[in-house]
């Protein structure tokens, strides 16, 4: 189920967004409202929270309010589908001029989720040569437009701008929320997993996390139900993502085994420690008591990957599965190769990580690797993501 931001503007026609707030929620989605103050003057806020079942935001003070939780991004990014209905023809010329001056339009304009604009105003303000044009420029940049009718519209007036009906957008708002991976389920691995040494000191690595959490969100984008196994990465940075947190290697296995039977395509975007200390300390070590050296004995840790992918073939479940290859140095395709027959997946995702440039970074050059195949793909880590998930959703139903 997706989480849908319902933006209410300040038009006769707010109210309603009732009906629609009751069609989402009761169709299982989680809804979060964004009005704006004008909105108010339409409908009342204890019906909106009595429909979507959460507290609503109100636009205006609530965007300088709350400012570590930074909320234009945060509900931006936790949205699956932002839906303003009605949008008012103000409303509109502010998003097409890329006007961020209040938590809705801020949420509009950070949002990576689709979205679908109901209009409603008078005949005459509809079809203004500002409003047409605003329009246009919005279907060009992939905006969804739900056309008003023609009917009664405020006082006695009769004509275009009606907004339409709740069940129509409410329909076209869902065939936005489906795409190549509706149906499937995916599950990411993301992060690095640490290995402790002591209560307060770990072996690790230098995994943000980031291009696993783009291959979540375009997984999403897709219309996939994304399960996110993450390691040591900033909560923050998972808003709106299904996370089982993890620390250890062994706990991303046992989380991971958890999934054999629940996904379609794993993408392992994890970076594994290779070595764990068999006994590591569970008090901090003393520097006094260690003096000049410490020696550290590791010993391996399984591949999870290829013992997932032995497993899911012995119980004959097809799950398509992508490794990664961050390697330095030497030829990228011939170790990617490599890499593909040595783990047994169908996807390698190989990166070159000389000189640490892609840890934190947010772009990326990759090659996508088959048995049969490779493509490249650079540009953001979400650019990269969305165009390997785009790929990836092509060959899953050949599986
Ligand atoms: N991987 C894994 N378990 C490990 C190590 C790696 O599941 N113990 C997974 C990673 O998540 C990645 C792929 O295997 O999808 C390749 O990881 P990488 O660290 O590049 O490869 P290694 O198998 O560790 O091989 P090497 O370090 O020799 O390159």
């Amino acid at each position: 189920m997706a989480n849908v931001v319902v933006g209410v503007t300040g038009g006769i026609a707010a109210y309603k967004s009732a009906p629609l707030i009751r069609l989402f929620a009761e169709a299982g989605h989680t809804v979060q409202v964004v009005a704006t103050e004008n909105a108010f003057k339409f409908i009342g806020k204890a019906t909106l929270e009595a429909l979507s079942k959460n507290p609503v935001f109100i636009v205006d003070p609530e965007l300088f309010t709350d400012v570590d939780q930074v909320k234009h991004i945060a509900i931006s990014k936790s949205a699956d589908l932002i839906v303003v209905a009605p949008a008012t023809a103000s409303f509109i010329a502010k998003v097409a001029a890329g006007i961020a001056d209040d938590l809705l339009t801020t949420t509009v304009l950070a949002a990576t989720a689709p979205v679908v604009l109901a209009p409603a105003m008078h005949t005459e303000m509809w079809e203004a040569a500002s409003t047409v044009q605003n329009i246009k420029t919005l279907k060009s940049r992939n905006f969804s437009i739900v056309e008003p009718g023609v009917g009664r519209l405020t006082g006695e007036d009769t004509g275009i701008g009606r907004l339409a009906d709740p069940e129509v957008i409410f329909e076209a708002a869902l065939a936005c929320l489906s795409g190549p991976l509706t149906g499937y389920r995916v599950c990411v691995t993301l992060g690095g997993t640490r290995e402790p040494i002591d209560a307060v000191r770990y072996v690790g690595n230098h995994s943000s996390g980031k291009q696993g959490i783009a291959f979540a969100r375009a997984a999403k984008q897709l219309g996939a139900r994304v399960q996110v196994i993450s390691a040591n990465v900033d909560p923050e940075n998972l808003v709106g993502l299904d996370s089982i947190p993890v620390q250890t290697t062994q706990q991303l296995q046992s989380a991971l085994l958890g999934q054999l039977n629940e996904i379609d395509i794993l993408v392992m975007a994890a970076a594994v420690a290779d070595f764990s200390l068999e006994n590591p300390s569970t008090t901090k070590l003393k520097r006094s008591e260690i003096g000049q050296s410490l020696s550290l004995t590791l010993s391996a840790n399984p591949d999870v990957l290829k013992e997932f992918i032995e497993k899911a073939k012995a119980s004959s479940k097809k799950i398509l599965t992508v490794g990664f290859a961050a390697e330095t140095g030497g030829n990228l395709e011939a170790l990617a190769k490599a890499k593909l027959q040595d783990k047994g997946c169908d996807f390698v995702v190989a990166n070159d990580v000389s000189d640490g440039a892609v840890f934190g970074s947010s772009d990326n050059s990759v090659l996508l690797m088959s048995e049969n195949s490779t493509s490249e793909y650079q540009g953001t880590k979400t650019s990269v993501a969305l165009a390997v998930m785009s790929e990836l959703a092509a060959k899953v139903g050949g599986l």
